[in-house]
């Protein structure tokens, strides 16, 4: 018997070594472990031996059963990596050649809507900036104005994470007004920055989503005043929606990180069932705008008797459903091919404000 397990042994260690694929292996894992395997057969022949002979071949069988395991699963490891690379070699991208089918791709509304935004404030001399999506609590409150018993919490329907060891929870950033905080804090004034991402809130129905999209713009400088904000909203919108004037009308409102702080709406119409921009009897809501706060200029270490500036933020896909006439957000996020056929931009037309933003 001892034999028998010895040279078994062998075998099966030798068949391990030359498996030469994952496939291959599991049929030796099903020969010898499996019900029905060499291994599983020779320990149910415990069953019909004398105690003496068990307590002799017993422990030689789990011996043999365990190695046997433990081949298997070395053998599997070097298999995977063996699979992986040559997987990884096979399917490399070099991603510096041209495009040969873009034909079959098409830009998202909402990556479009971001270029187009970028192009436009980049020629008011606008930087790009850029936060996490997982945020602290102090960037995406505290200092924002929004200390822990402040009502305007509520309004955020945040998703907390579990806390750290320290306690502190991490939030997923309800806006994009953190990035404001991120920007002070590092940079100097002059500071001119719009900083497009992803926001999350715990809502979702026909123009909700519990991710969607936020523009954050801010300016910080010596005189830096309220024209300066309805200027820049001014000429932004004109571009966004390609048209040749804009009326806007600001609303008193309140957020926590400006003083004042105002609604902008702009004027347009809703004849024949689809949105003009530009002039009509309706106005419609796009951006949350105001001064910046000066708690919050010093909660940055910016000294509020020498800066000030403006700040405005305001839904990204909202805008795109506007300009591109979509009327539910839902789709947006659907990864639904027709839709996108439909709505998608070619890949190589960069919107540009020479060559049009949406040609
Ligand atoms: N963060 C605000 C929101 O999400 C918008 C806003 C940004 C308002 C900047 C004022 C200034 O609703």
């Amino acid at each position: 018997m001892q034999e028998q397990i010895s040279s078994l042994k062998e075998d099966i260690a030798t068949r391990i070594t030359q498996a030469a694929s994952l496939t291959a292996l599991e049929d030796i894992r099903v020969s010898t472990l499996g019900k029905k395997g060499s291994v599983s057969q020779l320990m149910k022949s415990l069953g019909g031996m004398s105690p003496d002979e068990r307590k002799a071949i017993g422990p030689a069988l789990n011996t043999l059963k365990n190695e046997v395991a433990n081949e298997l699963a070395a053998r599997k490891e070097t298999l995977e990596d063996v699979e992986l690379n040559a997987r990884l070699t096979a399917e490399r991208i070099d991603v510096s050649l041209p495009v040969a089918d873009h034909a079959n791709g098409s830009v998202h509304p909402i990556s479009q809507v971001m270029d187009e935004i970028a192009e436009i404030f980049a020629s008011l001399g606008f930087d790009v900036a850029e936060g996490p999506d997982l945020e602290s609590d102090f960037h995406n409150f505290t200092a924002l104005n929004i200390p822990e018993e402040h009502p305007a919490r509520q309004d955020h329907d945040t998703f907390y994470l579990q806390p750290d060891a320290d306690g502190n929870r991490k939030v997923l950033r309800t806006h994009t007004s953190p990035v404001q905080i991120r920007t002070m804090i590092s940079k100097e004034p002059p500071i001119r920055i719009i900083a497009p991402g992803r926001t999350y809130r715990s809502d979702s129905d026909a123009t909700h989503t519990p991710m969607f999209h936020q523009v954050e713009g801010l300016v910080i400088d010596r005189d830096t005043h309220l024209g300066h904000l309805k200027g820049t909203l001014e000429a932004f919108l004109k571009a966004f929606f390609e048209v040749d004037a804009v009326t806007l009308r600001l609303r008193p409102s309140y957020f926590p990180f400006t003083e004042p702080s105002m609604e902008v709406d702009v004027q347009c119409s809703f004849e024949g069932g689809t949105v003009k921009i530009g002039d009509g009897n309706d106005w419609l809501e796009i951006f949350g705008s105001g001064m910046v706060n000066t708690k919050v200029l010093e909660a940055c270490d910016l000294d509020p008797t020498i800066y000030q500036g403006f700040a405005f933020g305001g839904g990204i896909d909202r805008l795109a459903m506007l300009k591109y006439g979509m009327s539910d957000l839902r789709a947006f996020f659907d990864a639904d091919l027709r839709w996108l056929r439909h709505y998608g931009f070619a890949a190589l037309d960069l919107p540009t404000l020479a060559g049009g933003l949406s040609r």
